[in-house]
């Protein structure tokens, strides 16, 4: 082993790729702020000793006291004499999503559908963030009032992405919105009254059935296969209730992984066809145009929504997506929209369309697929012989629990050992009782070791069995 060798099996961190271009010691206080910001490095982690992260980067100490010093400066670290430099800020175990997270700093979350962390992203976003301020007239464009559908411009560049994805919608039929979750309230908040009926798929997105309820709309579950909702379910349902909308995520349903067949689509089309439903198709879940069936817009342009969003391959924090919409329906969504919000901000659509319309978006999103893949295999390794179901693009798989798991009592046996889990109840909709089943999300770990040792807790706990905690008086 030579003197590199030595000290990169050594230190504790080291920054896990490429430099980014520029100045040696900016771009390692770049790299130790995306590790901070992706949870390579915690709260509190001392940063590897000067003259070791020296030798193993090949670089002088004088580089790395730089750095150091640049990421102190920017409040990312602190130095105190005797301890070293340590990564500042809040502790690491506090939740990402108040409503959803209990990760600490030693387990592995497994619990949110979020995108894979990578610094490229950052790198990207930085990039895209300069590129845009030395552009005079997109950032005067984006810096004033925009119409309730949002800027043409901005409609214009994200049709032409979407088009390259084969989601061929058209610049007038699109309303920018606030993230999917926006689009999904908008249309429900527009076009459904309150005591009117959404039916969806028995286990659904939580954010639906959110929306539902705060609107005080009637949410009626309809059973579900490997396909998602079936036909008959459905027919059945409009025979005795009258309902306004079906929200439906055909490509990957969120929880169970489903994807419906193009015949199953047709099916359902022409039963809102016959009851007169308007179909609520989301997206956001984003799945790559080569497994991607028709969009129901495709199949009845007339009465059928689409929702994109960029959540899960650019990122959830940037808010920002778009609705599909039939035409005769638009200047009734754009009233609400303006009601609500006038119209989503200039800035943030010119900041995403920018990073679509820059190519730099797809080599993000063949990264991700590429990451995908490995921890798809990974998973199928670990839980060879289980009962579950994921989709190559998916962010999560599905696990029916073997007998006699209960999935409450599965979802607390993983917390004990360090994994977190949703259970399965935020995704029913009404009283139906819960499906012994739980979603395990492969993306939020920052690294696939991670979420390879997350994965291993949870065979080895269903290999064991649950154990009877429950007293017997
Ligand atoms: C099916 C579905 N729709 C909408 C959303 C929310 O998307 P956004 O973050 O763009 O609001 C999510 C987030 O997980 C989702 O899974």
């Amino acid at each position: 082993m030579n003197i590199q060798e030595k000290a990169r099996a050594r230190a504790s961190w080291l920054p896990s790729d490429q430099p980014p271009p520029g100045p040696r010691y900016k771009s390692l206080a770049d790299q130790i702020a995306s590790a901070i910001a992706c949870g390579e490095l915690k709260a509190g982690e001392r940063l590897p000793p000067q003259r070791l992260l020296a030798d193993a980067l090949e670089v002088t100490v004088g580089t790395i006291t730089r750095a150091y010093k640049e990421a102190e400066r920017r409040g990312l670290v602190e130095a105190k004499v005797g301890s070293g430099t340590r990564v500042k800020g809040k502790s690491s175990d506090e939740p990402k999503f108040h409503h959803l997270s209990r990760a600490t700093a030693d387990s592995v979350d497994l619990s949110l559908s979020i995108p894979i962390p990578s610094p490229l992203r950052e790198r990207q976003f930085s990039a895209i963030m300069s590129r845009l301020s030395e552009r005079p007239e997109a950032l005067h464009n984006a810096l004033e009032y925009q119409s309730e559908q949002g800027s043409l411009e901005q409609r214009e560049q994200l049709a032409t992405w979407l088009r390259g994805q084969a989601i061929n919608v058209d610049p007038s039929e699109l309303l920018l919105s606030i993230g999917g979750q926006h689009a999904d309230f908008l249309v429900l908040q527009a076009l459904v009254r309150p005591g009117e009926a959404v039916a969806s798929d028995a286990l659904t997105y939580p954010g639906m059935i959110a929306c539902a309820r705060q609107l005080g709309l009637k949410h009626l579950p309809v059973s579900m296969d490997r396909e998602g909702m079936r036909p008959d379910a459905l027919e059945r349902l409009c025979q005795r209730q009258r309902v306004r909308l079906l929200y439906l995520m055909p490509e990957h349903n969120n929880p169970t992984a489903a994807q419906m067949s193009e015949q199953r689509r047709r099916e359902i089309v022409e039963i809102a066809r016959r009851y007169d439903l308007l179909i609520l198709e989301d997206g956001v879940q984003f799945v790559t145009r080569e497994l991607r069936g028709t969009p129901f817009f495709e199949l009845a342009p007339e009465r059928a929504f689409y929702i994109f969003s960029v959540s899960k391959i650019l990122s959830g924090g940037l808010r920002f997506g778009c609705l599909r919409a039939p035409a005769a329906l638009i200047p009734q969504l754009a009233a609400s929209l303006r009601a609500q919000f006038w119209s989503s901000p200039g800035v943030v659509g010119a900041l995403a369309c920018e990073w679509l319309a820059s190519g730099d978006a797809d080599s993000l999103i063949s990264w991700q697929n590429r990451e995908l893949s490995a921890r798809h295999a990974l998973l199928e390794k670990l839980f060879d012989g289980y009962d579950f179901h994921a989709h190559p693009c998916g962010f999560h798989a599905w696990l029916h629990l073997p007998e006699p798991w209960r999935a409450s009592d599965f979802v607390e046996q993983a917390r004990l050992r360090g994994v977190t889990l949703v259970s399965p109840e935020p995704f029913c909709v009404g009283s139906q009782p819960a499906p012994q089943a739980v979603r395990i999300c492969i993306t939020p770990p920052a690294s696939i070791e991670a979420l390879e040792t997350g994965l291993t807790r949870l065979r080895e706990l269903l290999a064991e069995g649950p154990r009877s905690a429950a007293p017997l008086v």
